[in-house]
């Protein structure tokens, strides 16, 4: 079975080419950083009018490269929710015009759950599992007892963990993407020489890191950015303990002995170790995708698209971008 997905929910336009949900023969991953980097984030309407200017030769690519034309595609599997409502669009109208064009299905993916499906791209998890998918638009806590079968039982209610990278990333100087930036300072860094809370929130299943990322802002404020390794290391030490913490708590009392992490933030190091160092006390599995298969691309959509199309799960072309469409749900209109 041989999927074409198509990926365009923030600024990076992707197609790749793949074959029974797992064998990745092309991913073509177009970043619009440059675009974005001096505003230190994504300017929505850019990213509509990149992804315009640049899903046709994406698309291409991603075929050439797969060495296949549309004729020996199954079905296209494009996002259409949550995220950039004009940049959703970008992609999925592609999908929809090669399918009507072509006589293939079509297949609308969540975001959300295509970043869940990286994690079995390359593994087998042992089910149920809890996963987070923490990136720069979401960062969810999700129960898993299947492909399809989802309890999301919390959510951020303000920023998500990669915003706070990238908006603490903005305060210290570092430039956008914050997370690999904040990554690579902290490695320089002693955390313990600038002190940051941790919003636990131990009553509830929910993120909040706007008061985290409000304390590395007055931190800045009242003591200069002189020591920017060490806020970088306290700060990216201060969000993967919390993630950690939440995910280790979902664990014990859903009596769950299976760890997925997905989503760009899951590409750091240090929240990785930690994670793995304490599942693996506990004598929980711990696995994630490689760095790749986290940050936003489109062989993720393909193959959650392979494991719809074998369900028997193709969309109508009536379904239209849901730029809050949550996991789990039907998608709006
Ligand atoms: O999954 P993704 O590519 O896009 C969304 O769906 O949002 O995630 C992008 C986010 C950005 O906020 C970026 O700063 C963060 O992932 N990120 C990281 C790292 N690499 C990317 N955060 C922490 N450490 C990293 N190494
Ligand atoms: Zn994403």
């Amino acid at each position: 079975m041989l999927i074409l997905g198509i990926e365009t929910s923030c600024d990076e336009t992707a197609a790749a080419a793949v074959e029974d949900g797992k064998k990745i023969l092309s991913s073509i991953v177009s970043s619009q950083l440059d675009l974005h980097q001096r505003f230190g984030g994504v300017v929505p309407e850019i990213a509509s009018r990149a992804h315009l200017e640049l899903i046709c030769p994406v698309i291409e690519e991603c075929l050439q490269r797969a060495g296949i034309t549309l004729d020996d595609i199954d079905a296209v599997a494009a996002t259409a929710g949550p995220g950039l409502i004009g940049a959703l669009l970008i992609g999925l109208a592609s999908a929809k015009s090669i399918c009507f064009a072509a006589g293939k299905p079509f297949i609308a993916i969540n975001h959300v759950e295509a970043h869940v499906y990286s994690a079995f791209m390359e593994h087998n998890p042992v089910l149920p599992a809890i996963c987070s998918v923490v990136s720069g638009g979401h960062t969810d806590l999700i129960y898993i007892e299947g492909i399809g079968a989802y309890t999301l039982l919390g959510r951020t209610r303000d920023d998500a963990a990669g915003e706070a990278f990238d908006k603490v990333s903005k305060m210290l100087g570092l430039g956008y993407p914050g997370g690999p930036a904040i990554q690579e300072a902290a490695s320089r860094g002693n955390p313990s020489k600038a002190p940051l809370p941790r919003p636990y929130m131990p009553e509830s299943w929910d993120f909040s890191f706007s008061g985290l990322k409000t304390a590395a802002l007055y931190r800045i404020r009242d003591k200069g950015t002189g020591n920017i390794p060490d806020i970088a290391a306290s700060f990216q030490k201060a969000v993967a303990e919390t993630i950690v913490y939440k995910i280790m708590k979902a664990c014990e009392e859903k009596n769950v002995n299976s760890v997925l992490l997905a989503g760009g933030v899951a590409s750091n190091k240090e929240l990785r170790k930690l994670l793995e160092r304490q599942a693996s006390a506990k004598g929980i599995i711990f696995q994630a995708p490689s760095p790749p298969l986290c940050t936003d691309n489109a062989a993720m959509v393909a193959g959650l698209g392979a494991v719809k199309l074998a369900n028997g799960e193709t969309s109508s072309l009536a379904v239209t971008a849901d730029p809050g469409w949550v996991i789990g749900e039907e998608p709006g209109c």
